[in-house]
């Protein structure tokens, strides 16, 4: 069982632009073909507010007179300290503070499988911080954004992550595996 932060990043290392746009993201069209793999050994899902957010107006509540369902079958954490929307007919559990309580129940509820830390940056940092975090896939695509959401706000150095992987996947990403040392 693993805790892996698997996301799409600029070159110049940010997953959101400036207005949380993924719009440098989408122009490559396609998802990931990597994800479908991915997502068959997860057992459940952490993001913050912002990414929570983001599906909820861009994908489950984008015409409102639609509604479409949650876009994950395995449950899902939320962290906030806010009350949010909810979605009907979707495990998604609304939590603050430390993550490490949170981290025991996502395991239990993973059953041995692996649990993915969708983001951002901070919250997987958080992870990380308590030793809870294993590995980071990381698609970057040829475009720089200088600002907006980092993917990553906590310093790692001394040891460094450990490159297990490196994949050219089509002509727009460069994914790196990378597992994380020290803990
Ligand atoms: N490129 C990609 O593949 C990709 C992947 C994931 C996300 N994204 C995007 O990246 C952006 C990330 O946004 P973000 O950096 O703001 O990160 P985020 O983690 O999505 O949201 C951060 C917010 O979560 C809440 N939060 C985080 N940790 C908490 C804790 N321990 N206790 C209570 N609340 C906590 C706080 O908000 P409140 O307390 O105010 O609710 C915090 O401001 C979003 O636009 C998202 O759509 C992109």
């Amino acid at each position: 069982m693993k805790t892996v932060y698997f996301t799409a990043s600029s070159l110049d290392g940010y997953i959101a632009g400036p207005g949380h746009s993924l719009d440098w993201l989408f122009q490559f069209g396609a998802e990931d073909p990597s994800y479908e793999e991915f997502i068959k050994d997860i057992g459940a899902i952490v993001m913050g507010s912002s990414t929570y957010e983001w599906v909820l107006r861009n994908d489950t509540f984008a015409d409102p007179d639609k509604p479409k369902p949650w876009p994950y079958t395995q449950p899902s954490w939320v962290f906030t300290s806010r009350t949010l929307q909810t979605v009907p007919n979707a495990d998604i559990r609304f939590v603050k503070g430390d993550v490490r309580p949170v981290f025991e129940e996502m395991r239990e509820a993973a059953s041995g499988k692996n649990i993915w830390v969708v983001g951002g940056g901070n919250l997987a940092a958080q992870f990380h911080e308590q030793g809870l975090l294993n590995e980071m896939i990381v698609a970057m695509t040829p475009v720089m954004l200088p600002e907006g959401y980092p993917l990553f706000t906590a310093s790692i150095v001394k040891p460094p992550l450990r490159l297990l992987d490196v994949k050219r996947i089509g002509d727009s990403f460069i994914q790196v595996h990378l597992q994380v040392t020290g803990q």
